[in-house]
């Protein structure tokens, strides 16, 4: 069954749910081979094919980089027929190419639709991020609190002590400080190799165990979580972080002019917003791709801001109907 919504994004949901099961079918066969940028490129290209077989008029507003960097699903590129709503896409083929390069869990295809901008236009650079699930009162973590004083008052917020708090953070040097803060206060460190939209999803699932996300990744990835966030639920705020000036003229480029602002996430997704992900490999928010009994599963995430609606969608389709 569709997605029922408004507007631009009215009966899109189940055609986007094809653009990303193409693309974490094609990188699933990628998995384990060494190969991160021979995963990310069939990923792209299996996104930007099924995207132009769809009777929309999309632009991507957060892709694979400039042009000059990415010969496919650049920002600004034009995607699908042309003949349809006239809506702005961000996407990842492939969120997670290392982890797809080793074989290991949680590697995604994604994608957020949304009207025209209805995304934040985001440089292709790094972001510092705060996320947290839904149910508690607004602002009650800030991006410019000290980690150990946020990890505190949402313990307090959910009424429980800081040792029953788990944050999620990108196991990265920058952030070791962050981590030793968050570790002072017995709350615990569930530390990730890489896949941050993923992180930021599972603050919203009691069943993760994770009750904030924190720290720097990228921007497009921060961006995608945040019409996710705005799809089903929860608190984030963002900043943009340059680290030389080239990435502050990225940021030029798209018309970014304050470089320091801290972003609301009714900012990050100012419209109603379609977000959707498959599972490459298994993973903590979807399963992976399977090959069993001559059929392709693919496992996928369809939320909607909408209704927020929140579907999971279990393919299951014949060999050879992604063309191979
Ligand atoms: P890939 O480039 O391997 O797909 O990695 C994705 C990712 O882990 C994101 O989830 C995250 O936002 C970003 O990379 C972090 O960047 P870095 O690896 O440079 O710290």
């Amino acid at each position: 069954m569709d997605v029922p919504e408004k507007g631009a994004l009215a009966g899109l949901g189940l055609e986007f749910v094809r653009v990303t099961e193409a693309a974490a079918y094609a990188a699933s066969k990628m998995a384990g081979k060494g190969d991160q940028k021979g995963a990310d490129q069939v990923a792209v290209d299996a996104m930007r094919n099924a995207l132009n077989a769809l009777d929309i008029a999309g632009e991507i507003v957060i892709g694979e980089g400039e042009r000059d960097e990415a010969p496919m699903l650049f920002i600004g590129e034009k995607v699908g027929t042309g003949n349809g709503p006239k809506v702005d896409i961000a996407l990842d083929p492939l969120e997670g190419t290392t982890l797809t390069a080793k074989g290991a869990a949680n590697a995604l295809a994604v994608i957020a639709v949304a009207e025209k901008g209805g995304l934040l236009n985001a440089p292709d650079t790094y972001m510092e991020k705060i996320a947290i699930g839904g149910g508690y009162p607004s602002g009650v973590v800030d991006l410019d609190t000290d980690p150990a004083e946020n990890v505190r008052v949402l313990a307090k917020a959910k009424g429980v002590a800081p040792e029953e708090i788990a944050a999620c953070i990108l196991d990265r040097p920058r952030h070791e400080e962050m981590i030793a803060k968050v570790r002072s206060t017995g709350a615990r460190v569930k530390l990730i190799s890489d896949g941050d939209v993923a992180g930021v999803i599972n603050t919203t699932d009691p069943s993760t165990g994770v009750d904030i996300y924190m720290g720097v990744g990228g921007a497009p990835e921060g961006v995608l979580a945040a019409a996710a966030l705005r799809a089903i639920g929860g608190q984030m705020q963002a900043r943009l972080v340059f680290r030389n000036d080239d990435e502050r003229a990225r940021a030029d480029r798209i018309g970014i002019t304050e470089l320091d602002r801290k972003y609301e996430l009714s900012e990050l997704a100012r419209s109603d917003v379609l977000f959707i992900a498959s599972g490459v490999t298994d993973g903590s928010l979807l399963g992976g791709v399977h090959l069993r009994g001559g059929q392709v599963h693919i496992d996928t995430l369809l939320l909607s801001s909408a209704h927020n609606e929140m579907r999971w969608i279990r393919g299951r389709h014949p060999l050879g109907v992604f063309g191979d």
